[in-house]
């Protein structure tokens, strides 16, 4: 008994310490492992290394992936793998379903369509149309590019280069006549928001969608009052003047689903959500989308997503 009192105590005192050991030393590794998956990506959830090699699936499936060479759903898994948090393809422009897609109901301009139902349907009866065009939507496979309006281009004579693309998407008023040769002389939309829309009816390219990226609710009542040709009551509430007349008829406008610019604001950017609305965060996606980068962190994502 005398023997075994130290023994005792020694267990005692042993196992506690080996418990916490165990703890300490698991908990460790489990930390060690956390930071290495973590250390792959970035805090957005984007693979810190976008360079390298395709994955193997990747690879197997797309290896063959010459230049010019179009491969469905190409875009989408590679974005799925830089960042694995990409989202389910949602509808580039919203449609007269909208209402069905649950992400947006439940926020505000611009990161929904809450309070602006009523004049979404009527914007979306007039222009009853609601795709990219019949030759573009019934190609299976289609190239897009987002042309920022940083200038980068300039005497780049990347005009012949761009012009491959089947979707060329422009933004606000990026000049086009008299630069085709660096920036190309196609033009399949421009996406804009009132402030930003070209306000010399004659720059509209023929043939171009004219896609709204609605910022407020008073941008959707200034959509409707161009397609219905009514005056707006006041342009208060705009930051500088506003185009009164788009050269575009109502099947060649769009709005743009405002699922995009939550996910640019809230997942790419990472803005503090702020109960889904505007706030001081907002200032500084606009400021974001009005520098150089004009948005295309928020355009990114939408030619990757819809694959057909
Ligand atoms: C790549 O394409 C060539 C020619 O079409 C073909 O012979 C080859 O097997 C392909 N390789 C892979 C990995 O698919
Ligand atoms: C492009 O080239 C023109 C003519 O050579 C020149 O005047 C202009 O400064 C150049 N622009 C840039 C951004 O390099």
């Amino acid at each position: 008994m005398r023997i075994m009192k130290p023994t005792r105590h020694l267990l005692l005192v042993l196992c506690p310490m080996l418990v916490l050991g165990f703890l300490y030393y698991s908990s460790g590794r489990l930390h060690l492992r956390g930071w290495g998956q973590k250390s792959l990506y970035d805090k957005q959830g984007f693979l810190l290394k976008l360079g390298g090699n395709l994955p193997l699936e990747l690879m197997y499936k797309y290896g063959n992936l010459s230049e010019g060479v179009c491969k469905p759903g190409y875009a989408a898994a590679k974005m799925t793998t830089i960042y694995p948090m990409f989202a389910k393809p949602a509808p580039m422009f919203l449609d007269p379903n909208f209402r069905r897609f649950s992400k947006i109901s439940n926020f505000s301009p611009p990161f929904g369509m809450k309070t602006q139902e009523k004049i979404i349907d009527n914007i979306l009866t007039a222009t009853k149309s609601y795709g990219l065009g019949d030759e573009l939507d019934s190609q299976s496979c289609k190239k897009c590019i987002i042309m920022g309006n940083g200038g980068i281009l300039a005497n780049k004579s990347m005009g012949v280069k761009i012009d491959e693309y089947d979707v060329i998407a422009r933004l606000n008023e990026a000049p086009v006549s008299g630069y085709e040769k660096d920036v190309g002389s196609k033009t399949t939309m421009r996406i804009t928001y009132p402030e930003g829309a070209i306000q010399k009816t004659e720059r509209y390219e023929q043939g171009s969608l004219f896609v709204l990226s609605a910022f407020k609710a008073l941008d959707f009542k200034w959509l409707r009052s161009i397609i219905f040709k009514e005056r707006l009551h006041s342009t208060e509430g705009f930051w500088k003047s506003v185009a009164r007349h788009v050269p575009r008829e109502p099947s060649e406008m769009r709005i743009l689903n405002p699922y995009f610019i939550q996910e640019a604001a809230f997942r790419f950017i990472g803005l503090p959500h702020n109960n889904g609305q505007m706030g001081r965060g907002g200032y500084g996606l606009k400021t974001y989308l009005n520098s150089g980068m004009d948005g295309v962190a928020v355009l990114l994502i939408i030619p990757l997503s819809k694959p057909r």
